[in-house]
C-alpha cells in the first residue's frame, strides 16, 4: 500500500506526460533544492505554476485532473500503481503535495482535510502520553484548544511560553520536549519568534521545531531555511487564498518523518478530499504575487492607521516602529497581510467599526483574496482562556484586519467611514 509521499509520487511520474519539472521531489536529495524534481532549482513563480502538475495522461488536459475516485483496479494481488484507496493516496491530492513541498524548499509533503486535522495527525504521529510540547503564548485559538482541552485528555501536556523570548524558551526546554510549536507572526499579536534561534534551542535540547508558516507562506518566510524540522499550513488561508476551500499541509525533509505522518494520517483517516485539493491547486499558482500585493496593501492601510485620530495602535510587522522590526527583516521578505489595531473608546468603539465596515467583511477567516475583519477574542480566540489571552497581548479591544487584493483607496475610504461610527 502507498503510505510514503516517494510511493505516491513515483507512480504519478510514471503516468505523467510532462518532463522533469512534475517529477516527484526525489527523497535524500540535498536540502535547500526547491524540490523540483531531477532538474535546476526553478524560481517561486514557476514552481507555483508547475510544480506537481500532471498533465492527464490520456487527453493530455494541462490541468492535473480531479481524481475523484475512492478506490484502484489493481493489475495482479500485491500489484498496484501507487494508489489502493483514497484514504491513504490519492493522485490529485498528490500533486498538490508535490507542489507545496517544492514551494517550501522540502521532499515530502501530506495535505489534510484542514489546517486542525494536519495539526491533529502531527500530534498523533509523534507523541505519547506523557509527553510534552512547547508552544507559543500566542498561537491560532484552535491550536490552543486542541492541547488544552483534547491532547491534555490522552496525557500529553502542553506548555505555552513566550517562544519571543530567547530566556522564556531556553527555561521551557529545561525539562525533555517532544516537540517546539511556533506560529510567526503570531495570530493575531503579530509577535514574531526568532526561527533561526528557536531551531538551535529545540534541537540543542532534542526536541524537534514545527512552524506554522500560515501567515506568510513560503512566498514570504523559508522555515526550513533557518533549521525548521516541519512546517504547518492551514492552506485554508492564502495557500488557496480564494475563501474557497479549507485544507491543511505537513511538510518536511526528513523521510522517517513524512512516514509517520503519513500513518498517522492514513489511521485516523484526515486526507484532503481531491476537489479542494485541486481548487487548492489552482489557487496556488498565484501565491507569490498575491503575497506581494497583500503585504503592499497592508503597509498602505497600516500608514494610514497610524495617521488616524481615532486609532490609539497599530500593530503591523513592515512598519519601522514595529518592535521586532529587525528580525523581521532578516527573517521574512515582506510584512504580509495582516494588521492588528486598537481604538479609541476601547471595546465598544472596536465593535462599532467592525460592525460598520462595507467593503470589509466582517469573518473569521484570513488569508482571502477579499479584506476580512475580525474580533479575535470573541471570533477566533474565544476558546482561548482570558489569563492566556491577556498574557498573549490578546486585548478584548483587537481588532484584526486580513488585507485583501482590493484597491487599497477602497479599503481606506471603507474605514474611513466606519471610524466615524
Ligand atoms: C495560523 C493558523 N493555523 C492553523 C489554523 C487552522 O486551520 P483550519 O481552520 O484550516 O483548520 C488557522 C485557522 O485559522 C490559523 O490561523
Amino acid at each position: 500500500m502507498a503510505t510514503t509521499q516517494e510511493e505516491i509520487t513515483r507512480t504519478s511520474d510514471e503516468e505523467s506526460t510532462e518532463p522533469s519539472l512534475t517529477a516527484p521531489p526525489q527523497p535524500g536529495r540535498p536540502s535547500g533544492d526547491p524540490g523540483a524534481g531531477l532538474l535546476p532549482r526553478y524560481e517561486l513563480e514557476t514552481l507555483a505554476l508547475h510544480a506537481g502538475a500532471i498533465a492527464d495522461p490520456t487527453t493530455g488536459a494541462m490541468l492535473t485532473p480531479i481524481y475523484q475516485t475512492t478506490t484502484y483496479r489493481q493489475e495482479a494481488v500485491g500489484r498496484d500503481k501507487g494508489f489502493t484507496y483514497s484514504r491513504s493516496g490519492n493522485p490529485t491530492v498528490s500533486a498538490l503535495e508535490r507542489r507545496l513541498a517544492a514551494l517550501e524548499g522540502a521532499e515530502f509533503c501530506t495535505c489534510y482535510a484542514t489546517g486542525l486535522a494536519a495539526t491533529t495527525a502531527l500530534c498523533l504521529a509523534l507523541l505519547r502520553s506523557g509527553d510534552r510540547v512547547v508552544c507559543s503564548q500566542a498561537v491560532y485559538g484552535g491550536t490552543v484548544r486542541l492541547f488544552r482541552e483534547v491532547l491534555a485528555r490522552f496525557g500529553v501536556e502542553a506548555e505555552f511560553v513566550d517562544t519571543a523570548s530567547e530566556l522564556a524558551l531556553a527555561d521551557s526546554l529545561a525539562k525533555p520536549t517532544r516537540f517546539v510549536f511556533i506560529e510567526t507572526p503570531a495570530n493575531p499579536t503579530l509577535k514574531l519568534t526568532d526561527i533561526y534561534l528557536a531551531a538551535r534551542l529545540a534541537h540543542r535540547a532534542e526536541a524537534l521545531l514545527v512552524v506554522d508558516n500560515t501567515l506568510l507562506t513560503p512566498a514570504l518566510q523559508r522555515p526550513f531555511e533557518l533549521g525548521a524540522d516541519i512546517v504547518l499550513h492551514s492552506t485554508t488561508k492564502f495557500i488557496e487564498g480564494h475563501n474557497a476551500t479549507v485544507g491543511g499541509a505537513l511538510i518536511t525533509r526528513d523521510a522517517e518523518l513524512q512516514e509517520q505522518l503519513a500513518f498517522a494520517r492514513n489511521a485516523i483517516g484526515a486526507i484532503q478530499s481531491p476537489f479542494p485539493a485541486w481548487l487548492t491547486l489552482q489557487g496556488v499558482k498565484t501565491l507569490p504575487l498575491r503575497m506581494a500585493r497583500h503585504s503592499e496593501n497592508a503597509l498602505h492601510l497600516a500608514r494610514f492607521l497610524m495617521a488616524h485620530e481615532r486609532v490609539t495602535k497599530v500593530v503591523y510587522p513592515g512598519l519601522e516602529s514595529f518592535p521586532q522590526f529587525e528580525l523581521m527583516q532578516r527573517q521574512q521578505s515582506a510584512g504580509g497581510a495582516l494588521i492588528a489595531f486598537e481604538v479609541k473608546g476601547g471595546v465598544e468603539a472596536g465593535i462599532r467599526l467592525m460592525n460598520s465596515v462595507r467593503l470589509c467583511a466582517l469573518a473569521e477567516n484570513l488569508g482571502a483574496s477579499e479584506t476580512i475583519i475580525t474580533h479575535p477574542a470573541s471570533m477566533t480566540h474565544a476558546d482561548v482562556p482570558r489569563s492566556q489571552r491577556e498574557a498573549a497581548g490578546i486585548t478584548d479591544g483587537l481588532v484584526r484586519l486580513s488585507v485583501g487584493l482590493e484597491n487599497p483607496s477602497d479599503l481606506i475610504g471603507d474605514l474611513v467611514q466606519a471610524l466615524k461610527s
